[in-house]
């Protein structure tokens, strides 16, 4: 994977309060050392609610994670009831904010072009966005998979500079792997890393061997260091098993298991 720092995020979803957040955030910071952020790089995204306690946290205790958020809207602000801006995350110290995660776009109706203004957003406040890729079951079945996953690229890319897109996170993920316990194989999600990396090639050029490319899809301890063993896989969005500070920090350190 070159010389790519990997980038493991912990995306919370709709868990956990703020008070459990800083709890958590706490307990990971005990189990992890210099040498595991020297190594990698870890973000995690509370809920809007938890961002300014988890910043607090890591500020007071000068902890090594990156804030990271779970959506925004794309304009700076304005009538927009219920939506947060991607200045006000900024504000907050947000470095990572994922967009187009499946779940938006499947539960809340976000579409590619949606998806592709938050990440302009996202960079025009000075951030860096995670964009979100994956086929269903359905999509993969019927062989379309990578039409899926290449149009959705090209969509959420549109309109980046080359510098934008070398900087930024693409996450794989398969959508029927998502909170399943079923993962995809580390061919398969290597194969589509692979794929997602020349379709950045074929838009941005050199950006596609800088850019980092996370797997998602019930990633757990267990997993992590054979996907993370894959050419083009350059880090993990974690759901369910990080939302508990043991497992989370056990797939950070999925280095250890390897050894
Ligand atoms: P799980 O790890 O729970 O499958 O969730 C993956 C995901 O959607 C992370 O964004």
């Amino acid at each position: 994977m070159g010389d790519r720092k990997p980038l493991i995020s912990g995306n919370w979803k709709m868990h956990h309060t703020h008070l459990d957040a800083i709890a958590v955030v706490q307990k990971l910071s005990y189990a992890l050392h210099d040498d595991d952020y020297d190594a990698v790089d870890v973000s995690v995204h509370p809920t809007f609610v938890s961002l300014r306690s988890v910043q607090t946290v890591i500020l007071a205790d000068k902890l090594r994670f990156v804030l990271g958020a779970q959506n925004c809207h794309w304009e700076d602000h304005g009538a927009f009831t219920g939506e947060v801006s991607p200045s006000m995350l900024a504000k907050l110290e947000v470095s990572y904010v994922i967009v187009g995660h499946s779940e938006r776009r499947e539960l809340f109706g976000e579409t590619d072009d949606m998806v592709n203004k938050k990440a302009n957003a996202v960079f025009g406040a000075g951030m860096t966005p995670i964009l979100c890729v994956g086929e269903t079951l359905d999509e993969r079945e019927a062989g379309g998979a990578e039409t899926k996953v290449d149009g959705q690229v090209r969509a959420g890319l549109a309109g980046l500079t080359g510098e934008q897109v070398a900087a930024m996170v693409i996450a794989y993920e398969p959508i029927w792997a998502i909170g399943t316990g079923r993962t995809a194989t580390a061919d398969d999600a290597q194969a589509m890393c692979a794929l997602i990396r020349a379709t950045v090639a074929d838009v941005a050029g050199d950006a596609s061997s800088s850019i980092r490319i996370q797997y998602g899809g019930s990633v757990k301890p267990a997993n992590t260091a054979e996907l993370m063993a894959q050419p083009d896989i350059d880090g993990a969005l974690v759901g369910g098993a990080s939302l508990e500070a043991d497992d989370f920090a056990r797939i950070v350190r999925y280095r250890r298991v390897s050894e």
